[in-house]
């Protein structure tokens, strides 16, 4: 499903790098931090990169972003059509964190990281959790 997400070019630069080893999972988590207390609960832990040598020039310098984010996404979107759950978990990380999991996993240079993704089934026993949102009249001004 989520391959059919929209790119610039069609250049689809996305790749998903998925984890089911507990103890590469568990180093993943560790160094990415924002999951305490839930991270060791996924089966999974993906790393979702997207590929620099797909764009040109300067100008498109964001573009490996806006494509990853976009792709990363309609992944969420997707495990959720198929029942399972997940938890983007940000890499707002320092060049020595990036540099260390791509030590572990072996990525290549040209691959930026966007996002990590923790991917699980749902707990029976839980509700969906309901987060507070921004009203329409707020997000969008209707220039006529
Ligand atoms: C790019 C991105 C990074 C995120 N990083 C984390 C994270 O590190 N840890 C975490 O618990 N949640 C993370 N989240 C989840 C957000 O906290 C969550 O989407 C937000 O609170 C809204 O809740 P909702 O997704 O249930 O609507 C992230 C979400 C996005 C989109």
């Amino acid at each position: 499903m989520a391959r059919h997400t929209p790119s610039v070019c069609n250049r689809q630069p996305w790749h998903v790098h998925a984890y089911h080893d507990n103890a590469i999972k568990q180093k993943l988590l560790n160094l990415q931090g924002g999951n305490n207390g839930f991270g060791h609960t996924s089966d999974w832990v993906l790393v979702v990169t997207s590929n620099l040598s797909s764009f040109l020039n300067v100008k498109e310098r964001f573009e490996v972003y806006i494509d990853g984010g976009l792709f990363s996404m309609s992944l969420m979107y997707a495990f959720q059509d198929i029942g399972l759950g997940t938890c983007a978990l940000n890499w707002c990380a320092k060049p020595s964190k990036d540099k260390k999991v791509r030590r572990l996993i072996k990525i290549a240079e040209e691959e930026e990281i966007i996002m990590l993704i923790a991917v699980g089934h749902f707990n029976e026993n839980v509700q969906a959790a309901y987060s507070e949102k921004r009203s329409i009249s707020e997000i969008i001004t209707n220039h006529e």
